[in-house]
């Protein structure tokens, strides 16, 4: 029995050395000290040696035993090292999670806030709860002047301003610009870019009731159609790239005289309306997309924000944020309203 304690001893230290896997380990752990194992039957001849052996072998026994858990044990921390070290190889690159990124319409705001700083104008904000006087009277639209049935609007049910009027959500970003004199104290220089939030309420394919626009407005002594035509084909360039040009086309807004509609040179045809290949370009038919609206500054606009209209001239420009954006990425939406309804799989794509 001696012998086979010593044995034993031997052969499990050799035999933990060829163990590779936490299964082997477990397996070859059963087979030395399960019920049936091998410690088991050295046990039971323990049992069975003669009353003068018994405490020598027991002792010899127990120390041999101690040997081969401590070996078990010894194997099992290597085990575990070298499972440890499998699973974290530092060199591997590491898994990404899912990034997020901003929603185009803040992309856009961003860019377009950059592209006019670059030329000092300064970003503000008014508010989009506003008063009727700055949305509509000051920009030269006196109440019942039809020219108001162009600006559905949401009204607030609030008590009426006595000079101010009703309470309502600003129909577009034009609000700001009697805001904006009264900000300077009556005073220009103004170079502001105003971008927020409008409202109208309407809900269909190619209508939001909560949109975004961008109003430009610059007041100063000598102030012409010049500089206006030299910050839109800027725009353009900046946002649309080298190639782009605009066109300023007569039109009529009552905030501003004489009025224009600013439109872009396609960027599909180049400005030719006709593709290379022959037959009108799909996109624009004509070589121009239409952006907004501008014009130079209603001397009424002028005096509505106290500011002298002999001295002073300005120009003023406001355009839809998600219809420019559209246009730069060539992206033709059949639903505007895809813009707001957070489908991650839509917006992934910006
Ligand atoms: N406020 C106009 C609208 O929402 C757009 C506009 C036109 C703004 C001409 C201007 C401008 O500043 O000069 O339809």
């Amino acid at each position: 029995m001696e012998q086979q304690l010593q044995n034993l001893l031997i052969i499990v230290v050799r035999k933990l050395r060829q163990l590779h896997t936490t299964q082997e380990f477990n397996n070859y752990w059963l087979s030395i000290f399960g019920k049936s194992g091998q410690f088991a039957r050295i046990l039971k001849l323990l049992k069975e040696a003669n009353k003068t052996e018994k405490p020598r072998l027991g002792k010899l026994t127990n120390e041999i035993k101690f040997k081969i858990e401590n070996a078990f044990e010894k194997k099992k921390l290597e085990l575990a090292r070298s499972a440890l070290t499998e699973s974290i190889d530092v060199t591997l690159p590491g898994s990404k999670p899912p990034l997020g990124h901003l929603h185009l319409v803040t992309q856009a705001i961003e860019e377009i806030t950059r592209i006019f700083e670059y030329i000092g104008f300064t970003r503000r904000r008014y508010p989009q709860i506003e008063w009727e006087w700055y949305a509509f009277e000051s920009l030269n639209m006196p109440k019942d002047h039809p020219a108001r049935d162009d600006f559905e609007t949401f009204f607030v049910d609030a008590p009426p301003g006595e000079k101010l009027g009703r309470m309502l959500l600003s129909p577009h970003t034009s609000s700001g610009q009697v805001r904006e004199m009264e900000r300077v104290n009556h005073a220009p220089p103004i170079r502001m870019i105003n971008i927020a939030k409008c409202y109208r309420p309407n809900w269909d394919l190619s209508h939001v009731p909560m949109f975004h626009q961008f109003e430009g407005l610059v007041i100063d002594q000598g102030i012409t159609i010049t500089q206006l035509k030299g910050t839109m084909d800027y725009f353009a360039k900046a946002f649309f790239g080298p190639s782009r040009k605009t066109r300023l086309r007569p039109f009529h807004f009552q905030f501003t005289e004489p009025s224009f509609e600013v439109d872009i040179s396609c960027g599909v045809c180049l400005g030719k309306g006709t593709l290379p290949a022959g037959g009108k370009c799909r996109l624009c038919k004509e070589g121009w997309l239409e952006l907004g609206g501008s014009g130079m500054v209603h001397p009424n606009v002028l005096k509505a924000g106290k500011i002298d209209s002999e001295k002073y001239t300005g120009f003023a420009f406001g355009w839809g944020v998600e219809r420019t954006y559209m246009m730069k990425s060539g992206t033709q939406l059949d639903d505007i309203r895809l813009l707001y309804s957070n489908d991650v799989r839509f917006l992934e794509q910006f």
